[in-house]
């Protein structure tokens, strides 16, 4: 079935019945307290503003005013992570008590008309399994499959809507090959296709164990998709090819056939029982990222990867642009996901932006995309908003902010942004205006 538009009155984009309008959250970032490979990642010194996480949107005592503030602006669907360990906390102890906590949020979704997402993995490991080497442990797909049942009894009946990794590309990529995310290894890029390779069949693991258990739910992962936009033809559309290969290609492969394509496929393993075992393509789409052919990039495979300064731009991180905010990102990921044949869900989107400059023309433009590739045909169910409140930011801490609602997580006072109440009214309405098109069509302020 595909996504239908209905009858346009020609100044209105109006969305499909049905359509998810959510907000994206992640465990480590939001719940606070957590005891986690991050957390010994962040007192080792490694997060770039030196921020540790503390208690970030306090979600583990109570979710209550930011759930409030979700159902007020008219939010409909939620995702959040489970915390693997707070669940298995020691291998093969499960937590009842903070099951309960999570049925707890479910519940309290559902009694807001707000409908959960659930995402297994989102970057952060239990020490225990961190320290068996994670998902380079030949253990790794056992006992993420053991977490999974454990999840899904208790849960299970109160969510439809199931991704089992966040962005594996970015997990493996940061963790073995630029060593910005733990374990911080650099260069191993053979490591990091593995573990793209083992997260696959924990994948087809999980996706199995959740259809066991409730035949009508929908399960899938997201996969973060970026541009690498030539400067120029020859070289540089060479170099730039091969970093998107690198990037957002692998685990495209291992859910399309079960192995990769050469060249991966001689040093990163296959996952066969991975082949087609999704019912829903999930992405994370945010930048474009420019590239030209650079004899000095050697550790980038001489494609420099860089911002220019005149394109729009949220803030920056702590050492580099955190990068250009790309409506059209959003345009060359789903016509890549139009392969599986499967919905599409856009499952984040956003931009770092303390000040509301660049988020309402993001908004905007980026829905205005999805809404023109419905109209092309293509199944988009839902487009979830990165992030609620603003949140820890993993590598740059507190330094981003990428909220519709603002936080000051000392006070944990929240202050709805303009851009909160502009989502809400579009979600409210299942679309928007020309007008709003018209008044968003120039790029945002610089800096
Ligand atoms: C991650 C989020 C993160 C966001 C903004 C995504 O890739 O899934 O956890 O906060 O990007 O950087």
């Amino acid at each position: 079935m595909s996504a239908e538009l209905p009858s346009e009155n020609g100044s209105f984009l109006r969305f499909p019945k049905g359509f998810l309008w959510g907000v994206s959250t992640a465990a480590h970032q939001v719940e606070g307290g957590n005891d986690n490979q991050w957390s010994d990642w962040e007192k080792a010194g490694h997060i770039r503003s030196l921020d540790a996480c503390g208690s970030a949107c306090d979600w583990w005592i109570s979710t209550d005013v930011d759930f409030d503030l979700a159902q007020k602006l008219g939010i409909n669907s939620l995702r959040l992570s489970v915390e693997w360990s707070r669940i298995e906390p020691q291998e093969n102890c499960f937590s009842e008590s903070a099951l309960q906590r999570y049925r707890r949020m479910l519940e309290d979704l559902h009694r807001r008309g707000i409908q959960p997402s659930v995402c297994l993995h989102h970057f952060t490991n239990p020490r225990w399994f961190e320290q068996k080497g994670a998902f380079l442990s030949a253990e790794s797909t056992a006992l993420f499959e053991r977490f999974t049942s454990r999840v899904v009894e208790a849960l299970g009946h109160l969510c439809k809507l199931w991704i089992t990794f966040n962005e594996p590309n970015v997990y493996a990529t940061l963790g073995y090959v630029t060593g910005e995310f733990p374990p911080g290894q650099k260069g191993k890029v053979d490591r990091a296709l593995k573990v793209m390779s083992s997260m696959a069949r924990a994948h087809a693991r999980a996706y199995k164990v959740i259809h066991e258990f409730q035949r009508e739910t929908q399960v899938g992962w997201a996969q973060h998709y970026m541009v690498f936009h030539p400067v120029q033809s020859g070289l540089d559309r060479m170099v730039a090819g091969i970093q998107s290969l690198i990037f957002n290609e692998g685990f495209f492969q291992l859910i399309e056939h079960g192995h990769f394509k050469l060249p991966f496929s001689l040093v990163g393993g296959s996952a066969p029982e991975a082949e087609g075992a999704i019912d829903f393509v999930g992405l994370n789409v945010y930048n474009r990222f420019h590239v030209d052919f650079d004899l000095k990039s050697v550790g980038q495979l001489f494609g420099r990867v860089y911002v220019p300064t005149d394109v729009p731009q949220g803030d920056s991180g702590v050492e580099k642009p955190y990068g250009e905010a790309f409506p059209g990102t959003i345009r060359a990921a789903v016509e890549r996901a139009a392969r599986f044949h499967k919905p599409i869900y856009i499952m984040e989107n956003g931009v770092p932006d303390a000040t509301d400059r660049v988020r309402p023309w993001l908004l905007i433009n980026a829905l205005k995309e999805v809404h023109s590739l419905i109209k092309d045909g293509h199944d988009i169910r839902g487009y979830f908003h990165w992030t609620l409140t603003d949140n820890f930011e993993w590598a740059e801490g507190w330094w981003l902010r990428f909220g519709l609602i603002a936080l000051d997580p000392k006070t944990q006072q929240r202050t709805v942004r303009g851009s909160g109440r502009l989502y809400g009214e579009i979600a409210n309405n299942n679309g928007f205006t020309k007008e709003l098109v018209e008044k968003y069509s120039q790029a945002p302020p610089q800096k």
